[in-house]
């Protein structure tokens, strides 16, 4: 049976760290220049370009004790600037109560409801993390629809080349949360860390590629187009996303069907561009559209980035680990659960013992 090595070399994935004309890529100074290269390429080809940060500013609607008085749980409206005027959307906060700023994990979820089959609000807050959570359809719909919410702010119904879609409008406003969460006192500074689940997990990749201010990532299940790398993978590829979902993407996506092989990059430049903060996958068993041993690759393929700055990447296992075990000792952490496509209790401990570890908690 071919090793794990022997399978991402079959992929001939582009590339990580050699520069576009050509030179290696030389120290940290480098890879600055590097990681804007992969941005780049990303923003052009698959998410299109992100309207420039214009901070938000917020509104505290309410404030309540919740679950049994451990935690406060507060309702903001984040209001920013766009070319067709201000555009608001509700943002959920919950903090453990302590004396210490408490780190904050950022999630973009499918529900507005709270807590949530996706969202363990009191477990995240028992470990020692405060949480935000946006809903995603109260930034855009997850439609076709190019006129609505933050989309419709910025005439993406055009659907030029280079024009993002509905991952990058859902990405830009956890940029803006993240704003509004780097206001309040009680948070650290140094801690926000975006989640989401699958088309939201591509989305949290995105934001914390992008927003530096963001200390790390968490992204679960996100398979095509946003953790698992698109060469020789299983499941879905570029034809199928962009028949289904087009809206998600840049319409130069499109360019990229049924020609993979030639792309001038892969997902693991995706990864790589949130280094040197830490990167939490997660991946199902009974998830072939995603294709775990694909997220895995990703990951390896990444490392590269990671260990420029002297962090423990992953390191390459001989094939595919074991059902419900997790490589967690470096600045990636890679965990392959049992069951279906999901954000399960069993994701989240991964998630949480990997942040509480890496943010000394
Ligand atoms: C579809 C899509 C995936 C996506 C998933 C989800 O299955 O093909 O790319 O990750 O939806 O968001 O649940």
């Amino acid at each position: 049976m071919a090793t794990l090595q022997e399978i991402l070399a079959a992929r001939k994935l582009p590339e990580l760290m050699t520069m576009n004309d050509g030179g290696a890529v030389a120290g940290i100074g480098g890879w600055e220049k590097r990681r804007v290269e992969l941005l780049d390429v990303l923003a052009q080809e698959v998410y299109g370009v992100s309207p420039a940060p214009v901070p938000a500013s917020w509104k505290l609607e309410e404030e309540a004790a919740a679950y049994a008085d451990k935690a406060v749980e507060k309702r903001f409206t984040v209001s920013f600037d766009t070319p067709k005027g201000v555009f608001s959307f509700p943002l959920y906060l919950a903090v453990p109560r302590s004396e210490k700023p408490a780190p904050c994990i950022l999630l973009m979820n499918f529900r507005a409801q709270i807590p949530d089959e996706y969202y363990p609000v009191e477990e995240i807050l028992d470990h020692g993390f405060a949480t935000a959570c946006v809903y995603y359809e109260d930034v855009s719909s997850d439609d076709a629809d190019m006129e609505n919410g933050l989309a419709g702010c910025y005439s993406l119904a055009e659907r030029r080349d280079g024009q993002m879609g509905k991952i990058g409008c859902w990405a830009y406003a956890m940029s803006r949360a993240a704003d509004v969460l780097l206001e309040q006192p009680e948070l650290r500074k140094d801690g926000i860390i975006t989640a989401g689940h699958s088309r939201l997990g591509k989305t949290s990749l995105w934001c914390a590629a992008q927003d530096r201010r963001v200390a790390g990532c968490i992204s679960n299940d996100a398979g095509c187009s946003g953790d698992a790398v698109t060469r020789g993978k299983l499941g879905e590829h570029i034809v199928d996303i962009t028949a289904n979902y087009p809206f998600w993407f840049s319409a130069s996506y499109q360019r990229h069907r049924n020609r993979e092989e030639q792309m001038p990059f892969d997902q693991h430049f995706l990864l790589a561009a949130i280094a040197p903060r830490p990167l939490a996958i997660g991946s199902a068993q009974i998830d072939e559209w995603a294709d775990p041993q694909s997220q895995l690759l990703s990951c390896i393929a990444a490392g590269p980035a990671w260990q420029l700055y002297g962090l423990g990447a992953l390191a390459m296992p001989q094939e595919m680990i074991p059902v419900d075990s997790a490589l967690q000792d470096g600045a990636v952490s890679f965990h392959y659960r049992s069951g279906t496509h999901f954000l399960s209790r069993r994701d989240w401990q991964y998630y949480l013992n990997f942040f509480a570890k890496k943010l000394k908690l």
